[in-house]
């Protein structure tokens, strides 16, 4: 027997009142990848995973979950998923040991607590109170909850938002340990560096849909520009039809992919455009900066990344929201 897809999304719809959520959403999870949805805020990737883990009901559409769905299947399904929410409330009063203890308790099977507990490095925590752990011992903690049923696909909801860089580090360091057990990660994000770390295939959600699928370095080869540019321009007009021209005459220009044109708080415009290579575009752009009387403030460039694919099909900066 071949192994289903850890997750099967189709025609995924869910509404909150007038707000659409989730808005048409497709998506295949193969078992043993570590799978991310990347998208802003707001672009329902915490209501696609709470359809997928039985929290919340779908509108219309069809989930299925290791093959199963949740209508008939749902105490099975309970018993081999493996879930850290967004947002987890902990019971303050009890101590780290008494809280993976407790989800311990919800599992037939599993890991013993003092294992998770090492996995994530809270054994000398174990008798702390929950409510004086750091932000980032509380989240290691929900991954040692979400890990103690020995689940067959873990749902990682933002696991390192708000965390600061080394318990984000330490963080990144445990869920490269699950993905090298081969175990099935399913983990949301808005941070697109920590995407390209961490995941096999990357689903870009925006307003409630898949807008862009691969691995990172398929995503990223997309764009099929070598670098990207920054040119930041002094002197063109403070107004949103000079911004236009200028962004039309950087699109016209030998070896440019795609730009986008955004005022700065200096009264400056930073222009960001994709280059087939930076040798064919910069005399040209140099020349078309010149030619306008305008004057080149400042020149960065990058090489392409996750965050630039979504630049690229949405117009939009991923951190704008
Ligand atoms: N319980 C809810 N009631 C009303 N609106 C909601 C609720 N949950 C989410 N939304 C809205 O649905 C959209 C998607 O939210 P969410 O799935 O949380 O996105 P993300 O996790 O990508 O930030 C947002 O516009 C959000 O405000
Ligand atoms: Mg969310």
């Amino acid at each position: 027997m071949s192994t289903p897809p850890a997750l099967s999304l189709r025609a995924l719809r869910k509404a909150y009142g007038r707000v659409v959520a989730v808005d048409g959403l497709d998506l295949e999870v193969r078992s043993g990848e570590c799978f991310g949805l990347l998208g802003p805020n707001g672009a329902g990737k915490t209501t696609t995973i709470e359809i997928c883990e039985g929290l919340t009901a779908a509108d219309s559409g069809d989930v299925l979950v290791l093959g199963r769905g949740w209508r008939d299947d749902a105490t099975w399904l309970r018993q081999r998923l493996g879930i850290q929410l967004q947002e987890t409330q902990f019971a303050e009063k009890l101590t780290v040991r008494e809280t993976v203890r407790l989800f311990r308790s919800f599992y037939a099977r599993g890991r013993t607590v003092d294992d998770m507990l090492a996995l994530v490095s809270l054994g000398e925590k174990r008798d702390a109170r929950v409510g004086g752990l750091s932000g980032g011992q509380k989240q290691r903690l929900a991954l040692a909850c979400a890990l103690v049923g020995d689940p067959d696909l873990v749902f990682l909801d933002e696991p390192t938002t708000g965390l600061d860089p080394q318990s984000r580090r330490q963080l990144w360091e445990l869920v490269e340990g699950l993905r090298a057990d081969g175990r099935t990660i399913v983990l949301t994000t808005h941070y697109m560096e920590e995407a390209e770390r961490l995941c096999d295939r990357v689903a870009i959600v925006d307003r409630g849909r898949v807008i862009a699928l691969g691995t990172p370095r398929e995503l990223v080869a997309s764009l099929e520009a070598e670098q990207m540019v920054t040119a930041t321009v002094r002197g063109i007009a403070p107004d949103e039809d000079a911004r236009e021209r200028w962004l039309a005459t950087v699109c016209a220009l030998p070896g440019v992919l795609g730009a986008r044109a955004t005022a700065t708080e200096d009264g400056e415009v930073a222009t960001e455009l994709r280059a087939a290579t930076v040798a064919a575009v910069l005399p040209p752009l140099l020349a078309a900066i010149e030619g306008r009387g305008l004057a080149l403030a400042a020149l960065a460039t990058h090489a392409p990344t996750l965050e630039d694919v979504f630049v690229a099909r949405t117009g939009r900066a991923l951190r704008d929201g």
